[in-house]
């Protein structure tokens, strides 16, 4: 049965006991992440876009892992330019089969850029479909409420949503609320929130109101098994 780690903000740790998969490695610089940087074993880093908050870091852990990079082209180049060894390049729509399971980048209505200001080009931003362990998890990585969120619930049976609900950014409470109801996951977990005073949302709030989903509103380095 995979697991999943909540490693703080929108760092997930996905395990099938076998492979490691993280995505959005932002450890550095978060006080309430859940393990360090130079800490981490994985086998597979997947970046949802180029925000610090997101692209964390990807690049250090790659280079002293050897871990595979999965992002879309803008970003596998960046992140080749910076030294990482194996990156594979999506984009949006397509997926591919790594030895976990399958990695489909879906739509996200959310800015991309890299570094300080974020204005070094990195594509759109992108949420992903997961296939590990033969379950399906859908990671939105940031973005507002799009109604094709109905479509990716149609289209696959979701165990696991990890939604973003801190508002000012992405989808806030009621929005991630429909985005729930769209998309019909088995269980579901609120990110991207109280990291930072502009994104302060209460998440057991949304958890209340979800209706047919189980919600885990998990502290940094709680996971559940799915
Ligand atoms: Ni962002
Ligand atoms: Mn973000």
């Amino acid at each position: 049965m995979p697991k999943a780690t909540f490693m703080g903000h929108s760092c997930v740790m996905l395990t099938d006991g076998k492979h490691k998969v993280m995505i959005d490695p932002f450890l550095s610089g978060n006080e309430k992440a859940a393990v360090q940087a130079d800490k981490v074993d994985v086998d597979f880093i997947l970046i949802t876009h180029g925000h610090g908050d997101h692209i964390g870091d990807a690049v250090s852990i790659a280079k002293r892992t050897g871990a595979t990079v999965i992002s879309n082209y803008e970003i596998m180049n960046l992140v080749s330019r910076q030294g990482v060894q194996k990156a594979h390049p999506l984009h949006i729509g397509g997926g591919a089969n790594f030895d976990f399971g399958r990695v489909k980048m879906t739509i996200a209505h959310h800015g991309g850029g890299y570094g300080p200001d974020a204005s070094i080009y990195t594509g759109p931003a992108a949420g992903f479909l997961v296939e590990i362990g033969g379950k399906v998890v859908y990671h939105a990585g940031d973005t507002g409420l799009f109604y094709d969120m109905k479509l990716i619930g149609d289209m696959n049976k979701i165990d696991v949503a990890f939604l973003p609900i801190g508002d000012n950014f992405t989808m806030g409470i009621e929005d991630a609320l429909k985005a729930v109801e769209f998309l019909g996951p088995r269980h579901v977990v609120p990110m991207h929130y109280d990291t930072f005073p502009i994104i302060q949302a209460d998440p057991q709030q949304f958890a209340r109101k979800v209706i047919g989903s189980q919600v885990h509103v998990l502290k940094p380095g709680e996971s559940f098994d799915f």
